[in-house]
């Protein structure tokens, strides 16, 4: 097969990319590991700053999120039992962010792309990237079933998570890779419930850190801190419908529904970013290039900005001759990503029980927070990274 780009993974980063240059008349081939159905089955972000919402509707995909989509203008921070709200419009100059599961904007954007007779290919094998630091060009190859496939193109993106063979197809000494490992994971329960309040709660308290989400009115979403050793196996619904009701204030925890769990997983959290993003003519995008810890809400929302830098590069290059934007890609895209990073080491630094801190570093966590709600410059702060800053 032939095409102007190849993109190895088909999450949401890929599909995005797919979409978007598609309707410029850019040709992509997505190779994607997994079924849909699985894909889609992967409970991950809900909440989506203005940009990416801007970036859903400019690819066509908006309808859905729109409509079904909640404008979330605050959320509530808890502190020991106390409520406090953050005014995301008014201290972010009247931006707020959209509340729409990214299991459903995958969906849309992969019914986007079958509308268009996009080619999305699943359940590939085997993904293999070659010459793409050399005068040719480069071709990717995978497996189905006993044959090996070629496709030849002018460019790979690599889009494939922080799992993928993209990352790993840059020589190691090439890349350099900064990493954070934190001593807990998030255990998450999606719910057919009606969600405790109608905007979401981040709740520190001495039992560790709690979030109460939502993807609809009858769909919640919730996350405890755990530690790193404790196993799905290991919660039973109730025994996390009670330590979520421990950890949050007791006039919310009294009207907490509960009910079965319809998914329940536990995610590590990490910080990490590679550099550079580009080698040759493979690109980095998304969670293949750096992972943020879920706390500000960041992940999927930093893949949206190298979507944006790599949509408008590609635009640059192939419609009017001008590579300056491929070329400055890795330095733009990463300017950006570090200052995610910051933000979500930040939030989750505010928020969660280390174990075994000094009684100073909890005083300063204690005085970070008391100082955020006696401030406006620092409300003004929060709010403008949780709502997006520009690309
Ligand atoms: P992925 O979604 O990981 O997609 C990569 C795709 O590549 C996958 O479909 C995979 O199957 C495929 N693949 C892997 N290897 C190969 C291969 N060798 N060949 C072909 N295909 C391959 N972000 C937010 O912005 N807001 C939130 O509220 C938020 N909440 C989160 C909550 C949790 C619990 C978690 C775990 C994450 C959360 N995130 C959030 C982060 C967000 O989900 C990710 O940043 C996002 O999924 C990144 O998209 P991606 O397309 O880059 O990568
Ligand atoms: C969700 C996840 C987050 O990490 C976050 O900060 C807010 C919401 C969610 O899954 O709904």
């Amino acid at each position: 097969m032939k095409t102007q780009i190849c993109i190895i993974g088909g999450g949401p980063s890929g599909l995005m990319l797919s979409q978007l240059l598609d309707r410029k008349g850019i040709e992509t081939i997505v190779l994607e590991k997994h079924s849909r159905e699985y894909v889609l089955g992967r409970i991950r972000a809900g909440v989506l700053e203005h940009g990416f919402a801007e970036l859903m509707r400019e690819a066509g995909c908006g309808a859905r999120m729109d409509t079904e989509g909640e404008i979330h203008d605050g959320f509530e921070i808890s502190d020991n039992g106390v409520l406090r709200r953050v005014d995301l419009k008014r201290h972010s100059g009247g931006s707020s962010v959209v509340v729409y599961g990214q299991t459903e904007l995958t969906r849309d954007l992969y019914d986007a792309r079958a509308a268009a007779g996009g080619h999305v290919i699943h359940n590939v094998e085997d993904v293999v990237l070659h010459d793409l630091n050399t005068e040719g060009k480069p071709w990717v190859t995978y497996r189905d079933g006993d044959e090996i496939v070629r496709i030849d193109c002018d460019y790979v993106i690599g889009a494939d998570g922080f799992h993928g063979v993209s990352r790993k197809s840059i020589p190691a000494d090439v890349l350099t890779e900064y990493e954070k490992l934190y001593p807990f994971g998030w255990l998450g329960v999606l719910s057919r419930t009606k969600p405790v309040n109608p905007e979401l709660i981040y709740a520190k308290s001495d039992r560790g850190f709690a979030l109460c989400s939502l993807r609809s009115q009858v769909l919640s979403r919730y996350y405890i801190q755990v530690p790193l050793s404790d196993k799905v196996e290991d919660w039973s619904d109730e025994a996390f419908w009670d330590e979520l009701k421990a950890r949050l204030p007791d006039e919310v925890a009294a009207r907490l529904e509960t009910g079965p769990s319809i998914e329940k997983s536990i995610a590590p959290l990490r910080s990490f970013v590679a550099e550079p993003m580009r080698w040759g003519s493979l690109f980095l995008a998304g969670d293949a290039a750096h992972i943020v810890p879920p706390t500000g809400a960041r992940g999927l929302n930093s893949a949206a900005s190298d979507i944006y830098y790599l949509y408008h590069a590609m635009m640059d290059h192939y419609l009017k001759g001008d590579d300056t934007g491929l070329e400055q890609y890795s330095q733009k895209a990463l300017a950006r990503v570090w200052k995610a990073q910051r933000f979500s080491w930040w939030m989750t630094s505010l928020l969660h029980r280390f174990p075994e801190t000094p009684g100073y570093d909890q005083k300063l966590q204690e005085t970070e927070l008391a100082y955020l709600f006696s401030s406006d410059a620092a409300l003004a702060s929060l709010a403008e990274n949780y709502v997006g800053l520009p690309f």
